[in-house]
């Protein structure tokens, strides 16, 4: 190795003109990069998510943010939320009742953005040979999304909308269904019924492309002792609520009893085939905050619910 470099800097000390920079680029090569910029040579049909990694994180509020979906997508969450409203037969996005307004859609705000990027990690060409079911990551076209419903308005009117609201994706083949009551595909998106979703318009249905969202902390009530992976591919609870409230902002973040009961939880879920999330976890203070993401990951959860996703992403 060091007769290697010694080698090299004498060559490098040979040559007439300047010394070449590693990392160095010069002008005629710079030009070159800049007029790369909007030539066909340099972009391929699936590269808008090129550089993302996807990570296990839930973009929690997703649709408060400030481009609901590609926020979270940019950053690599691989899951997304939406609250839903029911008005005069069209689903609105928002909050509560007073951030909804006539553009802010399931369909514009959701549904539009992801077909749009499925075509585009979809495209059919003279190499394609028969039809693919890419997921919205270039980096990892088998990774689904999953994409939480938060049903606000009657639970049973607004969840058949909620369903006749997927059709362009379905159409598409986009969707992770059971087939059969036991058979599962996973498609490039998985939609999950949470908020006021019926449990009764889920479970029993045997053909379907839709989940719920079980209780995490009450898998073993008697309503909910029959859910398996197949209806709740991942289930939620309020973390202060089912693990209790944080007295300490230093390691271990988690009393014994407080870690016997998340483990319990996590550990009930996963002999069922169900990934837990955690959500009302602390976002301040931020070491506090960051703590229970550790002891999260560490412990197995399927899903990180987090606010502030550049911080999260440190994480991984
Ligand atoms: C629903 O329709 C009724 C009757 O046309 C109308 O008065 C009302 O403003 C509509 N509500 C919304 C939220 O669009
Ligand atoms: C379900 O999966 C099993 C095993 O892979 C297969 O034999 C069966 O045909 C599938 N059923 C349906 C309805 O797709």
């Amino acid at each position: 190795m060091i007769s290697q470099l010694v080698l090299l800097t004498a060559v490098v000390a040979a040559l007439p003109g300047p010394k070449p920079v590693i990392g160095g680029i010069t002008s005629s090569l710079q030009s070159i990069l800049k007029n790369t910029h909007n030539s066909k040579d340099y972009g391929y049909p699936t590269d808008i998510t090129r550089d993302l990694l996807p990570i296990p994180v839930h973009s929690h509020n997703d649709y408060w943010r400030e481009r609901p979906f590609y926020t979270g997508l940019s950053k690599g969450c691989s899951s997304t939320e939406a609250d839903v409203w029911l008005y005069n037969g069209t689903l609105y996005v928002g909050h509560d009742q007073s951030a909804l307004t006539p553009e802010r859609t399931l369909q514009s705000l959701y549904i539009n953005p992801i077909l749009d990027i499925l075509e585009r990690q979809n495209p059919t060409s003279a190499f394609i040979t028969s039809p693919t079911k890419n997921g919205v990551w270039d980096t990892a076209p088998e990774q689904t999304l999953y994409f939480f419903i938060d049903v606000k308005t009657s639970g049973r009117e607004t969840f058949q909308a909620v369903i006749e609201a997927l059709e362009p994706l379905r159409e598409k083949g986009y969707l992770s269904t059971v087939r059969d009551g036991k058979n599962l595909t996973n498609g490039p998106i998985t939609i999950i019924g949470t908020g006021d979703t019926p449990l009764d318009m889920v479970a029993p249905v045997l053909d379907r492309d839709y989940f719920f969202d079980a209780p995490l902390a009450n898998l073993n009530d008697p309503i909910y002792a029959a859910i398996d992976g197949l209806v709740s591919p991942v289930a939620s609870t309020d973390f202060e609520q089912a693990v209790g409230k944080l007295t300490v902002d230093t390691d271990p973040i988690l009393n014994d009893d407080q870690l016997r009961a998340l483990r319990d939880q996590i550990a009930t879920a996963k002999k069922r085939g169900i990934g837990a999330r955690y959500w009302n976890t602390p976002y301040w203070p931020v070491r506090q905050r960051n703590l229970v993401w550790r002891t999260l990951l560490r412990e197995g959860v399927f899903l990180l619910n987090a606010d502030d996703l550049d911080a999260v992403i440190a994480e991984f």
